[in-house]
């Protein structure tokens, strides 16, 4: 079948190694399966190859990419071709949904929320970036035009939490804190692990690098290199290295009825 491109990436190529490098990461999954309730039903929108999906409740998942429904591991239910901004769903027809890593990347990310406000009942759980907090992240010093593109792309996290607020519900921003060892290899991930940045399997299953010109990707990769041989990156960054948790621009958007 051909891929859809409904957001603003092409996953027939940035997704082939997507389940590879971005495995759910446990302490991660705890917080949004806590933040879910005790709900039954739960929408995965922009479900991806499945991570985060809870196992132990009905989930019907929502994906447009034909590359990334075709990594969803046979134990988890196949995902239906459709977008955040036209959810196949009557209205108030779940309990709770979820949409992780994913709203950074809809066309139109306020029907999308509207979408997602329509067919639920209970917790609506958003996982995304803080548009407004990349930079303090080390790597704001080496690739600007990547910290760039991810603010310009994620946006002020507080604007998805006022859309999420609309009368009779409240929304509240949770900060994830980042794990040294996570497991799923978003750019933050790699706080503590600057060499992984030197695998160009690494930063392809990072979908804003696509947004970064190749000779800047080429300036980044040469100049980290070099400060990792001569130890000027452990000088000024070395700290990092054995920090239990980052916290960085992860947040959880949870928007319940009250
Ligand atoms: C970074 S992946 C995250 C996948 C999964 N939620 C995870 O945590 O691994 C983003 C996903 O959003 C999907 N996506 C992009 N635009 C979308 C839209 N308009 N509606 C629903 N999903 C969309 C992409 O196809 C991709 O699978």
């Amino acid at each position: 079948m051909a891929e859809t491109i409904a957001g603003d990436v092409d996953y027939a190529v940035r997704g082939v190694g997507y389940s590879r490098h971005r495995r759910p990461d446990p302490r991660i999954e705890a917080m949004i399966h806590a933040a879910l309730g005790d709900a039954r039903t739960v929408l995965n929108v922009g479900a991806g190859a499945g991570s985060y999906e809870p196992r132990d409740r009905l989930v019907a998942a929502i994906e447009p990419s034909d590359a990334m429904r075709r990594q969803r591991p046979p134990s988890l239910a196949p995902a239906i071709n459709a977008r955040a901004e036209a959810l196949p769903l009557d209205d108030a027809s779940v309990d709770a949904a979820m949409a992780i890593l994913t709203v950074h990347q809809w066309q139109d990310r306020s029907a999308g929320l509207r979408q997602l406000l329509r067919v639920t009942r209970g917790p609506i759980v958003i996982m995304a970036f803080d548009g407004e907090a990349m930079h303090r992240f080390w790597l704001a010093e080496y690739a600007p035009e990547m910290i760039e593109a991810s603010r310009r792309r994620d946006g002020p996290v507080a604007e998805l939490q006022a859309a999420l607020s609309p009368p009779g519900r409240r929304a509240e921003v949770r900060p994830v804190p980042i794990p040294i060892d996570c497991t799923d290899g978003f750019t933050e991930a790699f706080y503590a692990r600057p060499e992984r940045f030197l695998d160009p399997e690494v930063t392809m299953a990072q979908s804003t690098w696509a947004f970064v010109a190749a000779d800047a990707m080429e300036r980044f990769r040469r100049t980290l290199a070099a400060d990792l041989a001569s130890g000027a990156w452990d000088e000024r960054y070395g700290a990092h290295r054995t920090m239990p948790e980052f916290i960085g621009s992860l947040t959880l958007v949870v928007s319940v009825p009250g």
